[in-house]
């Protein structure tokens, strides 16, 4: 008896131990750096008319088109790697079995098939389900089914799970399921990256324990949908910027706060709308998950969509969320630390009125200056890219920011061999030339 329980008291300090060494996260090895790709929902929502929109209706179709066009046009090569179906691909029914199915006339090859076709193309797709009853649009939920469901995508060789919160039974069971999903996800052995609403749906009765939620999940959601505007987008970087204190440190390798998907290349945002978007996404780790037609997109928005410094800033192997560190009259000053003793910086002119706006800033006043000890090179990437040289911390930096719009800019110390630093990137040149 009692070196069993000596034997117990061993088990319980080593895993104190492990939990100690800060940022347990989801132990699935997945979302290293945030996940990037494209989701169907903001875009084509639940359109199931077929017959009148052949196009964009949710159909296998839609899927492999966009893989298509993700492998052939540059989307794959900067990092845009999952294909995620969102609501509305089931039958109304389950199996004879209890298993889900897709919708017959909408997906006559089955989800396999269309895994199969999205990997042929270097891709992964992801699908979604809900936690509860039915999903959000009422089609059958996984409640009662985890581990069956879960063994279903990874039979078919599914690589994410985007987990719904609607119609749950209560809220015990609603974290229970959340839960749940996520050991059921590990123990198929398939790699399949777990993204979750759970705060989302926690936060009108309760204040979410997000390290619990990190030890599930390898992105979350925190708050209501993303649409196709300016005002959607401003309450997303608001709410952020208002609980950063308790949401970003707890971002990290394996485990990132989700403001939703990009509505880049849509119809709501103007360009410096689209650009304030692109540079804050970046500057918080946000997964990256656009949706829009990429069959059919601008090339303005490709190109922003494309940029490899900013994907470089969102992908830091650091891992460390940003924060809106000063607000002065209309502007937001926005800082991330990045490797190499760098810094991305956003300034975000909140005006929405008048033209560009003058913002000055000191070196010293930039993170204490810590990019700048001795020498530093300044680089900004957005709106346009601009080396703006060399300095040294009295140095006064000027920017002329767009109303609603952002300058997005890196300072390095000059003696640091970053990629971002030097403006090394593959493809810069034509980057720069579209900017
Ligand atoms: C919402 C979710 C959206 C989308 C939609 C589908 O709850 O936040 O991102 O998935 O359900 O019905």
């Amino acid at each position: 008896m009692e070196s069993r329980l000596s034997g117990s008291l061993v088990a319980l300090f080593i895993s104190l131990l492990w939990l100690g060494q800060g940022g347990w996260s989801l132990d699935n090895g997945l979302a290293r750096t945030p996940i990037m790709g494209w989701l169907h929902w903001e875009r084509f929502l639940c359109n199931v008319n077929c017959q009148e929109d052949p196009h964009n209706c949710i159909s296998e179709q839609l899927y492999m088109q966009m893989a298509d066009v993700m492998a052939a046009e540059g989307w794959k090569d900067v990092g845009y790697n999952y294909v995620c179906i969102d609501d509305c691909w089931l039958a109304h029914t389950r199996d004879a079995d209890h298993r889900l199915q897709p919708d017959p006339k909408r997906f006559p090859s089955g989800i396999k098939w269309l895994a199969d076709y999205v990997h042929s193309k270097g891709l992964k797709l992801g699908i979604y389900q809900d936690v509860g009853t039915h999903t959000c649009a009422g089609y059958p939920g996984s409640y009662g089914y985890y581990e069956l469901d879960a063994q279903t995508f990874a039979d078919w060789g599914v690589d994410l799970l985007k987990f719904d919160g609607c119609n749950f039974i209560n809220l015990d069971l609603l974290i229970e399921g959340y839960m749940n999903m996520s050991l059921a996800l590990n123990q198929t052995g398939r790699d399949i990256a777990y993204s979750c609403e759970w705060p989302f749906y926690l936060w009108p009765f309760t204040k979410p324990n997000y390290t619990e939620i990190r030890k599930y999940c390898n992105h979350w959601r925190n708050h209501g949908d993303i649409d196709d505007s300016w005002g959607s987008v401003k309450n997303i970087i608001d709410w952020t910027a208002l609980h950063q204190g308790l949401i970003a440190p707890i971002a990290g390798p394996g485990g990132w706060n989700d403001p939703d998907m990009l509505v880049i290349g849509n119809f709501g945002l103007s360009k410096d709308q689209q650009v304030t978007q692109m540079a804050l996404w970046a500057i918080m780790a946000a997964p990256l998950l656009m949706s829009n037609d990429l069959r059919n997109i601008d090339p303005d928005a490709k190109a922003l969509l494309q940029n490899r410094y900013i994907i470089a800033i969102n992908q830091d192997p650091l891992g460390i969320q940003g924060r809106r560190v000063s607000q002065l009259f209309n502007f937001e000053l926005w800082s991330r630390p990045l490797t190499g003793g760098g810094f991305a910086y956003a300034v975000l002119n909140r005006a929405e009125i008048g033209g560009p706006q003058k913002f000055s800033i000191i070196i010293f006043g930039l993170d204490d200056g810590k990019a700048c000890q001795e020498e530093c090179l300044v680089t900004q990437i957005l709106p346009a890219f601009q080396f703006r040289g060399i300095h040294v911390l009295t140095s006064l930096l000027d920017f002329w920011v767009n109303p609603t719009g952002t300058v997005l800019f890196t300072v390095f110390p000059h003696s640091t061999d970053s990629s971002l630093k030097v403006g090394t990137l593959k493809g810069n040149k034509e980057q720069r030339s579209r900017l």
